[in-house]
């Protein structure tokens, strides 16, 4: 069984290992570890048979997700687990408060659109030369109704267990 949880500062390196291997321009080590710190990002990372697989990372700025990336390791690709993080930051940022998820992704970006698509989302902008890397655009994708795409799709929920535990209720006191 897969599990879902809260990243932790012991998971970084292994963060930053699948985000050198999917993005173009990855984030470096520093500025994942420094997330751990911003009141505003919640990452999961998911895990199978004690191997960290795949992370997902938001901000919850009031009532909206911004999802930061969204990788998986590239030989547990195509196994659901891209599904079972996005499912799962939804229901997290439905925890912190959130009713609706963005994100951008470059436009040659089938695979990813393709699951955006598959929960929801929807273009509501477009950045022209958004990526410096390659001079490509970004589409801007909405999700309006988390709670609508969590419901729609309980079978994916079953497929992992979500660590509610480690997820603590930042911000809450202050
Ligand atoms: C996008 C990504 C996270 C998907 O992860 P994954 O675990 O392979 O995804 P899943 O197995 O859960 O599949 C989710 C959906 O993505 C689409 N998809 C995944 N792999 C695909 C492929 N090789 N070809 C076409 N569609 C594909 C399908 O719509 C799939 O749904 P389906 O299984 O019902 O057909 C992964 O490909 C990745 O890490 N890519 C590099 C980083 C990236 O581009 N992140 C997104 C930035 S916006």
């Amino acid at each position: 069984m897969m599990t879902i949880r809260a990243m932790q500062k012991k998971d970084v390196n292994d963060v930053h290992r699948i985000e050198l291997l999917s993005f173009r321009s990855p984030w470096s080590k520093a500025s994942i570890a420094s997330e751990l710190n911003n009141k505003f990002a919640h990452y999961l990372v998911a895990e199978r048979d004690g191997k960290l697989i795949g992370y997902c990372g938001m901000w919850v700025l009031f009532d909206e997700c911004h999802i930061t990336n969204i990788a998986v390791d590239p030989a547990e690709r195509r196994a659901g687990v891209g599904k079972s993080l996005l499912l799962a930051a939804m229901e997290v940022g439905d925890y912190y408060g959130a009713t609706s998820m963005t994100l951008e992704v470059r436009e040659t970006n089938r695979v990813a659109r393709d699951m955006y698509r598959k929960f929801d989302f929807e273009q509501q902008g477009y950045r022209r030369r958004y990526y410096s890397d390659t001079g490509e655009g970004a589409l801007l994708l909405w999700n309006v109704n988390i709670q609508r795409t969590v419901q729609n799709n309980t079978c994916i929920l079953s497929d992992f267990a979500l660590q509610w535990e480690t997820f603590e209720k930042k911000g809450a006191s202050e």
